[in-house]
């Protein structure tokens, strides 16, 4: 069975490549390399270097697979508010491309990445799928958007809403990590803090215990053994939506405090203002994730952070 992989050059997707090669997949990749690295390709997979906006680059994508895997897509909050155009171009007009030529090539099936930001400010934690979605800014909304096309396709469709995504994957071909540019994601961040460039705490007077955010991280490998779950278990013609987090919250200070056991010193720190649009704690309901998929995550905090370090040190 032959799984087209979009976004496959990128953080997640290229951690997807190498998970669904050693399960026994072919793996087709279409990237254009925009946020992702062309290193990160194994050769056992098939690269088409191309773009979601062309019916060029994603008939020859396409082409003898059977399901797709779709993680391409511009995925920077800050950057979305500034470039909604760029966002609703990508995102929905690229899913809208795919699923185009998806139907004018037979192929029904496919996992796709939706995100907590859909849901925006919770009304109550944890959040569950039944939760009225309300997202704060553009990139939520595409990815809404997104998953509201898929519902309406006919496809055998799952779409998973990540929490925050960490840790990497030591493949045959070295370690897959976040290498985002700007890196926005707490964990790379602190890892990365040196006294000249601390990390900043944003905002310590939250209403959680130690008045830091609480946010739910989930290791890319659990994350992706559920992708491979949910390939298996695809509903016939219907969409389904599944939280994919760990169930747990961690506040900014408990993964400092992870990082420093990682890395065995102190890491520089500054408390710095609230970020306007930054929810106090977002965790997930896995209850779904755990019954549909007949799956649950196995990587800690600790095991995420110890990964990202051994990744970059
Ligand atoms: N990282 C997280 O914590 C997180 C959380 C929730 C959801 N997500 C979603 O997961 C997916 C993957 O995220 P990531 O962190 O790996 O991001 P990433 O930027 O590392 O990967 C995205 C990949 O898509 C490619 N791409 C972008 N536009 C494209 C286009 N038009 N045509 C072909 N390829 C294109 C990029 O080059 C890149 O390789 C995204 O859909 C994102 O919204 C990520």
């Amino acid at each position: 069975m032959r799984i087209l992989v979009t976004g496959g050059a990128g953080y997640i997707g290229a951690t997807a490549v190498a998970m669904l090669l050693e399960a026994g997949y072919d793996v087709t990749v279409l990237d254009d390399l925009s946020t992702g690295h062309s290193d990160v390709i194994p050769t056992e997979a098939k690269f088409v270097k191309g773009s979601l906006l062309s019916n060029q680059d994603l008939d020859e994508a396409l082409t003898g697979c059977d399901a797709v895997m779709h993680f391409a897509a511009k995925s920077l909050v800050g950057e979305s508010v500034e470039k909604p155009d760029l966002y609703a171009e990508v995102n929905v007009g690229g899913s809208k491309a795919l699923f185009s030529k998806m139907k004018a090539h037979g192929i029904k099936k496919i996992v796709l990445s939706s995100t907590a930001a859909t849901y925006g400010e919770p009304k109550r934690v944890p959040i569950s799928e039944n939760d009225e979605p309300a997202p704060k800014n553009p990139y939520g909304a595409t990815k809404l958007e997104i998953d509201r096309m898929v519902a309406t396709s006919g496809f055998s469709a799952i779409s998973l809403r990540y929490f925050n995504v960490a840790g990497a994957l030591q493949s045959a071909n070295g370690w897959l990590a976040e290498r985002h540019n700007p890196e926005t994601h707490l964990i790379p961040n602190i890892l990365k803090a040196t006294n000249d460039a601390p990390v900043k705490i944003f905002g310590t007077d939250w209403p959680t215990e130690d008045g830091t955010c609480i946010r739910d991280y989930i290791h890319v490998v659990d994350l992706i053994e559920a992708h491979i779950k949910a390939l298996e278990t695809l509903p016939e013609a219907k969409h389904e939506i599944i939280n994919l987090g760990s169930g747990d919250g961690y506040s900014v200070r408990q993964v400092i405090a992870a990082a420093e056991k990682a890395v065995g010193h102190k890491i520089p720190a500054i408390e710095s203002e609230r970020r306007a649009g930054d929810p106090a704690i977002l965790i997930a309901d896995i209850t779904k994730a755990k019954s549909y998929l007949n799956w649950q995550p196995n990587r800690g905090i600790d095991q995420m952070v110890l990964d990202t370090w051994n990744s970059i040190k």
